[in-house]
């Protein structure tokens, strides 16, 4: 965990943004998979990380928001416990850790929860998103756990957003780190990216790098020769010459911190024309993106940006058509870039997604779009320094999306279907960098994963 302070500190800031009532912040337990005592790799709640910093089941902390004192509820490991699991520090000892001296069997938080209601006291708490906590928090609450998510606190979600989104040094120093894991997957699906490897294979030993450089993947791998197929998790396919293969993965940090990139390879290591024309107009969109991208500007105005690379390079190639302005205010882009730009990162992959991503994404100056493709995009707010996100365009040739198009002519003063067709069975392409808000500008956090035409291809050649 981080230095003591860094939780003290935090706390103290959500103190200072919320006057009234109880925060609740529920930590996660074990979930399991097939039976009770078989369970999932267990991952501790992002918000009780980020405020408490414990990476152990069954804990929950309060927070009062009036006298300022903080507790911690959970219960020490019995001897049972340990026969099985190992002695663990007592919960007062990881309390002191991040500077909470007040710690209570887990039993008693219902009593300090009711207490809290009987005076008419405000109980603040973020949407849980597991049934366990679902339930659990229906019987503190007395509601029936289905109603539970619908009374979380727009204000504590406010004050976590605002707090959470500007990254400290520390975690950005945690972020830049990892990054290397990240780099290591990368590249050594590159070097996989041969005739006869199925994706199974290459998902496998991308797992292992993560977890041997310190953690779980920070979402399910995607590995695929159907990289048109945005959030693909099939692995069935055997490469081969001539397939571009999307992969999108990312790492846990020790800390839970997570790395999101993607890099698309031709298998056996040479783009053929047609896929360097498009890859090149990716890396544009990237590149121009990553320029933009700077305190001040909003994120929605460099989503645009790289819709504007893409049409632009799309129209040279002959797979659009007219004024390139408004075909990408009227969404024609969309059509190959169906996705958002990019999203905050952080404890989460998508960061604070379970708040809801458009409070997290969008405010009163910045909207979020009901058009097609833009509404996908998670992050169009203002950005500020320290903060940090992900560079993400792509293009996409999705069969059924551009048959239903066709179909109905939708956009056909922009799009030349008939030249699209031919472009069906290329499959998908997504270059993705996790990038840091700076004073001045934006950089890309690590070093960056090989990314040009003929990085790429080295690589895969092992040069
Ligand atoms: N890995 C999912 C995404 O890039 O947002
Ligand atoms: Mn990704
Ligand atoms: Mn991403």
């Amino acid at each position: 965990m981080f230095a003591k302070e860094t939780y003290i500190n935090r706390r103290a800031q959500l103190k200072n943004k919320l006057s009234n009532g109880i925060a609740l912040i529920m930590g996660n337990v074990d979930a399991s998979t097939n039976y009770l005592h078989n369970t999932y790799h267990f991952r501790q709640d992002s918000t009780f990380l980020y405020f408490f910093g414990i990476d152990l089941q069954g804990l929950a902390g309060v927070i009062d928001l009036e006298s300022g004192e903080e507790m911690l509820f959970g219960d020490d490991f019995t001897v049972d416990d340990i026969i099985w699991m190992g002695p663990q520090a007592k919960l007062a000892d990881n309390a002191a850790k991040v500077g909470v001296s007040k710690t209570y069997p887990f039993a008693k938080l219902g009593e300090v929860i009711a207490q809290a209601q009987k005076q008419g006291r405000t109980v603040h708490f973020t949407p849980p998103y597991r049934g366990k906590n679902m339930m659990t928090m229906g019987d503190l609450l007395n509601v029936h756990p289905n109603k539970v998510k619908e009374m979380a606190s727009l204000e504590l979600i406010k004050a976590c957003i605002s707090i959470r989104s500007i990254k400290e040094p520390a975690e950005i120093e945690e972020m830049d780190r990892h990054m290397a894991v990240g780099h290591q997957m990368h590249t050594t699906a590159m070097r996989m990216a041969q005739e006869g490897l199925s994706e199974q294979e290459i998902t496998g030993i991308l797992e292992a790098i993560s977890i041997s450089g310190g953690g779980m993947v920070s979402f399910p791998i995607i590995c695929s020769i159907h990289g048109e197929t945005l959030h693909n998790h099939y692995h069935g396919n055997t490469l081969k010459n001539g397939d571009l293969l999307l992969v999108d993965a990312g790492s846990e940090s020790p800390l839970h911190y997570a790395t999101d990139n993607t890099r698309t390879s031709p298998v056996g290591g040479k783009f053929s024309q047609q896929q360097k024309e498009i890859y090149q107009i990716v890396l544009d969109a990237n590149n121009n993106a990553l320029a933009a991208t700077k305190p001040g500007v909003t994120y929605k105005d460099v989503h645009l940006l790289a819709a504007k690379t893409i049409a632009t390079g799309l129209k040279e190639l002959g797979l659009m058509k007219g004024d390139v302005d408004q075909a990408v205010a009227e969404g024609a882009h969309a059509l190959f870039f169906p996705h958002g730009l990019g999203h905050m990162i952080g404890l989460d992959v998508h960061d604070m997604e379970d708040y809801n991503d458009t409070l997290v994404g969008y405010d009163d100056e910045v909207k979020r779009s009901a058009q097609f493709g833009l509404s996908a995009l998670r992050l169009g707010r203002k950005l500020e320094e320290n903060f940090t996100i992900t560079n993400e365009p792509g293009i996409y040739f999705i069969p059924a999306l551009i048959d239903k198009w066709k179909a109905d002519k939708h956009l056909s003063e922009f799009i030349n279907y008939s030249k699209v067709e031919s472009y069906k069975g290329f499959g998908g392409i997504r270059l993705e960098d996790d990038i840091l808000l700076t004073k001045e500008g934006s950089r890309i956090m690590g070093d960056r994963i090989p990314i040009t035409i003929d990085e790429v291809e080295k690589t895969i050649s092992g040069k």
